[in-house]
């Protein structure tokens, strides 16, 4: 459902072996990032492969009303005519970033070091999502902001007319936090420093690096520290954005629990930040392997084979692994219910504030589906039944989340009997083709 439709509810039956290929879609992250330091750039950025998903279609609209001129050819190819960093015009509209907490806080960072003022909403989830964790640092570079109660949206934020560059330890891990304070750096005077204590996801550094930015990251005791030097020109760059891993992973998870499965998701990036899924998977024993591991763009990728699980057994995912699959909790207990034994998973208090309380959510569905899980306020532990043991048999709620629609129709797959959620329009926002990939390997979907 997006902020205004109506509810789709979806159920997913118990299916036969998945087998195929996979093809997912690009990056969310990337794609965002894209658009946004494209329109941050000199010249013609040209994007293949962009995730043509709700979030990133939204962060095209705001970057079009901040002055880039963006166009999109027949085969899928972006265009971006950037106005360089400095160069937005100040919208006449509001910013509806819809879903969207990547879109809507990188591209307050990107607004909070220019002289304007810029007000931003959002559907249901993104109005209750926290934005203080960005304008608190906004601030420091000089911008300001008033919202509702709780630092929530709909708020505006005024821009800095005369920033300057800040020193800012991220309190909590967070990428978008990150990045927020990096791209408000661009455009301010002299060098913005960035340090992280666990590291996130470094999309922004390597793509800041990529459009010419002069950026340094060194390892100290207090943490990842990032340096900026402000007011670069961006050149406008060609991207072949990668295939999406967090969005690999639910026919990954699927063929592990699917009885006689044998998926391949080609090309999927194994970036550090970014696989901790796969670690853990393997970890706990499934039958999941690397094919063709090779560079590309120097990062490292590989073509997934996921097979039918039946060794898979509980463990305690170390919690320094976190941030490497922050989105991807969710679907690992679904896997977690087809383990031998206890999935333990801690230092994950960040799943509260996601497109909804992502721990709250997934317990109350499996629990429904006949799963013991116990949480606390930065934990929660799923009771392995062993392979095809989960009932099923529920309706659940989704709370405007892609990823726990999409984990509970992974769950369908290989419960004993069907489970519906009462909104599967959500995954549009990141994965607009899962109901016919998932279809094409074997799944039983319909629409409710
Ligand atoms: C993202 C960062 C993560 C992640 C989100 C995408 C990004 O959020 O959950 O889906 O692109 O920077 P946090 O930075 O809040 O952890």
């Amino acid at each position: 459902m997006s902020a205004h439709g109506t509810p789709i509810p979806m159920t997913s039956r118990p299916c036969g072996p998945l087998n195929g290929e996979a093809h997912v879609p690009g990056d969310k992250s990337i794609s965002h990032r894209s658009l946004i330091l494209g329109a941050m750039s000199v010249g013609e950025t040209i994007v293949t492969g962009l995730l043509e998903g709700q979030d990133v279609l939204d962060t095209a609209k705001a970057m079009q009303a901040f002055g880039a001129d963006i166009t999109r050819d027949e085969d899928g190819t972006w265009h971006v005519y950037g106005v360089g960093v400095g160069g937005f015009a100040e919208p006449d509209q509001v910013i509806d970033c819809g879903n969207s907490g990547t879109g809507v806080r990188l591209i307050m960072g990107c607004m909070a070091t220019s002289d304007m003022a810029v007000t931003f909403t959002g559907d249901a989830s993104l109005n209750k999502r926290p934005m203080a964790r960005v304008t608190d640092p906004l601030a420091l570079f000089g911008a300001q902001s008033v919202g509702r109660s709780g630092g929530r949206l709909p708020m505006t934020v005024v821009g800095a007319a005369d920033p300057v560059p800040v020193r800012y330890v991220v309190p909590v891990p967070s990428a978008q936090v990150k990045s927020a304070v990096l791209l408000a750096g661009l455009n301010a005077p002299g060098q913005t420093v960035v340090i992280e204590k666990e590291a996130t996801r470094d999309h922004t550094e390597r793509m800041l690096a990529g459009f010419g930015a002069e950026i340094s990251v060194v390892d100290t005791p207090e943490g990842r520290e990032i340096t900026l030097t402000g007011q670069p020109e961006l050149s406008a760059q060609t991207i072949v954005v990668p295939r999406d891993p967090s969005s690999a992973a639910f026919p990954v998870c699927a063929a592990l629990i699917v009885p006689g499965s044998d998926v391949l998701v080609p090309n999927i990036g194994l970036n550090p930040t970014r696989a901790g899924l796969f670690e853990t998977l393997r970890d706990m024993g499934a039958d999941l392997t690397y094919e063709n591991l090779r560079e590309e763009g120097g990062e490292p990728v590989a073509d997934l084979r996921a097979r039918y699980s039946t060794n898979m057994r509980g463990i305690e995912v170390p919690p320094a692994r976190a941030a490497s699959m922050i989105d991807e909790y969710p679907v690992l207990s679904v896997v977690a219910a087809h383990a031998t034994g206890r999935t333990v998973m801690r230092g994950v208090k960040e799943l509260r504030v996601k497109e909804c309380d992502r721990i709250d959510a997934m317990a109350k569905g499996l629990r429904a589906c006949g799963v013991t899980v116990d949480e606390g306020p930065d934990w929660w532990e799923v009771e392995g039944m062993g392979p095809g043991a989960m009932p099923g048999g529920a309706t659940v709620e989704v709370f405007l989340d892609h990823r726990i629609a999409m984990s509970f129709l992974v769950a369908g797959m290989a419960a004993k009997t069907a489970i519906t959620v009462e909104d599967g329009g959500p995954i549009a926002t990141s994965f607009p083709i899962f109901e016919g990939l998932m279809a094409d390997l074997g799944a039983d979907l319909v629409k409710a």
